[in-house]
This record gives structure tokens, C-alpha cells and sequence, in this order.
């Protein structure tokens, strides 16, 4: 069975964490006697300075035609302010539109290798394992009209919220299917004491409740949720939301793993031919970090991590994605740390992002001989 991976690297430190995830990839499929076909291609600035656009058409067609997409990050200080111009950032949004992915999985689980990382109190983060779903092809970052306009009084600006009810209940339906599977706890984060599209999210979130009787549904207020996910965040299981509050909330909950270069993602279209695989784009949260592009100091882990959400969500391969991630574990029970997750801990192991992703292969290599 071939499967045909896109890789997309993109801008900044997005080459050097993905060189490493992909050299994990072709580990995995030696050992499982798979066949992953990479292609490579450009988005974001460089293809911007390459192809005037940040996502060519072509690119995205041979995402439509790949089994996954596994992307670094796109932008840098080189392509902001373009007023009017291309923005790396555009590419993202093409291809989540274009690829139908509306189911954005962030998990956040605190390691307890990385506790000492975080500037929370150990006692709050300890334990902390749950997963943001962060609705990704609608609200007000899709809404028309969004533009800058002159009106009698001067420059003016605007942006659209929409939702559909059936945008609305995929998102939540998927939220309730992954909470089934877990602590049966799913939080809807809205803001339905100001926003039309969170009084009909919440209305249609207690609708489908009726189909998921065994799972419990809270809702929140997302200016609250915001002090929760840091007061007492061990008491989330899934959380799903609209596009812009699950944005804003991710980078907070990053916090709580340690740090951003710990946190994979998956961004899931629908499932195809009710087989239990998606189309699916794989990436870490953690954007180009342009001040240390190039000077191998990344970490390569949410990257690694991103990986192993591939081989599970887009290739049915979940066993292979637990071995990544006790790889993973393992080299930081070893007291390996690039720089963002040194933490104050005496006796680290201070490596660089190759080192980094070496010590991951070696470690799944050797499980391999231990199994
Ligand atoms: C994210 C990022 C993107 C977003 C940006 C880079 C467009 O912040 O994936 O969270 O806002 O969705
Ligand atoms: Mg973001």
C-alpha cells in the first residue's frame, strides 16, 4: 500500500522541524513495511517570493490528491505589512478551505518531565490531559465581507462572524465522538451572552446532546474559560469551539504543556467512505519563530508529534503513533531538552533540533528491537 504524503516546510524554523518529523516517518514505514511517498512542495513566503502567491493552485491540488499534508509553518518579518499584497498567512487558510479540513485537534497534555517548565504551579498543571477542537473553516475568519473601506467619517473596517447550523453541528458532533472515547466530558465554548453565532452554537450544541447521552456537556463563556483553562485546567476533557476563540485559547493551553514546540496539531476534513480515515493536514502550533530560524536551536518534538497524528488520524496506523510518542517520552525522561523546555531543571541535557530528532529515532529503533 503507497501512501502519498505532501510536505509542505514552509518559512522559518517550519525546514528544520519538519526534516526531522519526516526522518521519523521513513523510520516508521521501514519498520511497518509501509510505502510513504513524499512530495515537497512551496507555500507561505517562499512561495511568495518564488511564485507571487502563497499557496499556487497546483499546491493545493496536490493536497486534494495526497493522503495528508504535513506542513512546518508559514510568515516571517520579511512578507508583513504587504499592505493589500500576498500574506504568507493566506496559504493556511487556502488549504484548510480547500481541503475541507473544519476539525482542528489540539491536545494538551502536561508531561511530567515538563512540569518544571512551566511557569504554572505544579500542583495546577499536573495530570493535565485534554484536547481543544477548534471549528477551522468558518466564523469570522471566512466571513464576508471582511474589508477596509472610506466612509463619510473616515477609514473603516470590517470583519463577518457567520456560523450554519450544519458548520455548528459537525464540529460539535466530532467534538462529542472523541469525548465518548475518553472521560465522556465535553466543554462548548461560546460567548452567547453578546453573540448571535454563540446563542445558535449553544442551541444547536444541546440538540445533538440528545444523540450522546453518556457524554456530559457544560458550556462556558469564553472570557471565563480563559481563567479556567489556567485556574484548574485538569478538569477539561474535550473542549470544543468556534474558529476564533479556539485560536486565542490553544496558544494559552500551550503554556500548560511546557511549551509551544511540545504541541501537535491536525486540522480533519470528513471521513471518508465511513472508514474511520480523514483527510487531514498534520502541523505544530508553534508558527516559523523567525529570531531562531536556521541556527539549529528548534524544537523539533510538536513537529515529531504531528507526525505520529498523521500515521494515527489519516493511516488507521495507531499503534506506530503510540510508539512516537513514548520515543518522544522517553528521550525527555532521558533529560534531553532543546532550549524552550530547559526549564531551571539542574542536570538538563541541553541538544539542539537534529540532535533532538536523533535521539527520537534511536529511541524508536531500539524499541523496535525490544518488541
Ligand atoms: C494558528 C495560527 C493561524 C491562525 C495563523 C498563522 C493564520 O495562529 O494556526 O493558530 O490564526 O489560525
Ligand atoms: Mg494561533
Amino acid at each position: 500500500m503507497a501512501y502519498k504524503i505532501l510536505v509542505l516546510k514552509g518559512d522559518g524554523i517550519g525546514p528544520e522541524v519538519i526534516g526531522e518529523a519526516l526522518q521519523v516517518l521513513k523510520i516508521v514505514a521501514r519498520q511497518s513495511a509501509i510505502d510513504l511517498e513524499f512530495h515537497e512542495a512551496l507555500v507561505g513566503g517562499h512561495a511568495i517570493d518564488t511564485h507571487g502567491k502563497p499557496l499556487p493552485e497546483e499546491v493545493l491540488k496536490q493536497g486534494q490528491e495526497s493522503d495528508a499534508v504535513l506542513l512546518g509553518a508559514v510568515g516571517g518579518p520579511k512578507w508583513d505589512n504587504t499592505k493589500g499584497g500576498p500574506r504568507p498567512e493566506q496559504a493556511l487558510l487556502g488549504l484548510r478551505a480547500g481541503l475541507g479540513l473544519f476539525a482542528n485537534v489540539r491536545p494538551v497534555r502536561t508531561l511530567r518531565e515538563l512540569i518544571p517548565s512551566s511557569p504554572l504551579r505544579p500542583e495546577i498543571i499536573n495530570g493535565v490531559d485534554f484536547i481543544v477542537l477548534r471549528e477551522l473553516t468558518g466564523g469570522i475568519y471566512f466571513g464576508k465581507p471582511s474589508e477596509r473601506r472610506e466612509s463619510s467619517s473616515g477609514r473603516e473596517a470590517v470583519d463577518t462572524c457567520l456560523y450554519s447550523e450544519a458548520e455548528i453541528r459537525r464540529i460539535v458532533k466530532f467534538g462529542f465522538e472523541l469525548a465518548r472515547d475518553r472521560r465522556k466530558h465535553l466543554t462548548s465554548v461560546d460567548k452567547a451572552n453578546i453573540l448571535s453565532t454563540s446563542r445558535l452554537w449553544r442551541e444547536v450544541a444541546m440538540e445533538v446532546a440528545a444523540d450522546y447521552k453518556e457524554v456530559t456537556l457544560e458550556h462556558q463563556l469564553v472570557d471565563s474559560m480563559a481563567m479556567h483553562l489556567i485556574r484548574r485546567p485538569r478538569d477539561f476533557d474535550v473542549i470544543v469551539t468556534e474558529n476564533l476563540f479556539g485560536d486565542i485559547l490553544t496558544d494559552e493551553a500551550s503554556v500548560l504543556a511546557g511549551s509551544m514546540g511540545m504541541l501537535p496539531s491536525a486540522s480533519l476534513g470528513e471521513e471518508m467512505n465511513g472508514a474511520g480515515f480523514r483527510i487531514g493536514m498534520y502541523e505544530p502550533i508553534h508558527g516559523t519563530a523567525p529570531d531562531i530560524a536556521g541556527r539549529d536551536e528548534a524544537n523539533p518534538l510538536a513537529a515529531i508529534l504531528s507526525a505520529a497524528m498523521l500515521l494515527e488520524h489519516s493511516l488507521g496506523m495507531r499503534s506506530e503513533a503510540e510508539s512516537i510518542v513514548k520515543a518522544v517520552e522517553g528521550v525527555l525522561h532521558e533529560g534531553y531538552r532543546t532550549k524552550d523546555i530547559q526549564g531551571s531543571v539542574a542536570g538538563a541535557k541541553l541538544v539542539g533540533c537534529k540532535a533532538m530528532g536523533r535521539l527520537v529515532r534511536e529511541r524508536l529503533e531500539s524499541q523496535e528491537s525490544d518488541s
